[in-house]
């Protein structure tokens, strides 16, 4: 169930059967010179959408933007400062808390967003636990889920591309996005065929170490084929986690 393609109705009647809710969360910016600019939003949200048709769980508008400061050197990139995404994620939250939703979970696409969300997490538990929240509000749980970290995807990733996978502009994030878009594929060479590695600082320092914008990656070696799989990987390995998320007292 898509929660823009439903009535308050049929979101209350939800509330009767579960309290849980999964919300994707990306990034717009910059993937390499094959990279689409939306990969990070459009891989946890084909992956939720993925979840809903299996399984009757609430997915929710995906947070497009996230925390990319770094990518700002490139066109198109946008990002929210770590303080506006810790608002936006608490704002969500609270707003569905007073729903009675419970437990939120969070599949992300970038690793940009961890350190800030992981952040806004402890920010709403601490109204609990500091008795700033009002009284009548939810104990509620928080889960931040990286797509590219479960079990299934990351031995698919490193069986179809090894040392190529890289940390950024991966050839399975641009497989996957290729997948739930095939008609933006994209092609270009590769120099340095592997693209090199390093820390991240700001915007003009990452443009300068990483001038086309891949950190470690090959995602020449991205196809629809391969995206598929991992789309399948993905999904099982949400629905799991998903599950468990959900079950754990
Ligand atoms: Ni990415």
């Amino acid at each position: 169930m898509l929660l823009q393609l439903c009535t308050w109705q049929e979101v209350e009647a939800y509330l009767q059967r579960s309290t849980g809710i999964i919300i994707p969360i990306g990034s717009t910016e910059q993937h390499g010179p094959t990279g689409l600019i939306g990969t990070d939003a459009i891989c946890p949200e084909a992956i939720a959408r993925g979840v809903a048709e299996e399984t009757n769980v609430l997915v929710a508008p995906t947070i497009n933007i996230g925390m990319a400061q770094h990518h700002l050197g490139f066109p198109g990139s946008i990002t929210l400062r770590p303080g506006t995404l810790l608002a936006v994620v608490r704002d969500i939250v609270d707003s569905l808390t007073r729903h009675g939703f419970d437990r939120f979970y969070f599949l992300n696409g970038h690793g940009g967003n961890i350190a800030t969300v992981t952040a806004a997490f402890s920010e709403i538990y601490a109204q609990c636990s500091l008795g700033t929240a009002p009284p009548d509000r939810l104990p509620v749980r928080c889960k931040l889920a990286n797509w590219w970290m479960g079990a299934q995807v990351k031995k698919l990733s490193k069986s179809l591309f090894g040392d190529a996978e890289g940390s950024h502009a991966t050839p399975s994030e641009v497989s996957l996005s290729y997948f739930a878009y095939p008609n933006a594929v994209k092609t270009a060479e590769m120099s340095p065929k592997i693209a090199p590695k390093g820390e991240i600082f700001d915007a003009a320092d990452y443009r300068r170490r990483f001038p086309d914008g891949r950190i470690g990656s090959d995602p020449s070696l991205a196809s629809i084929e391969a995206g598929e799989k991992l789309y399948k990987a993905a999904v099982s390995d949400t629905l799991e986690s998903y599950r468990s998320f959900l079950k754990f007292q």
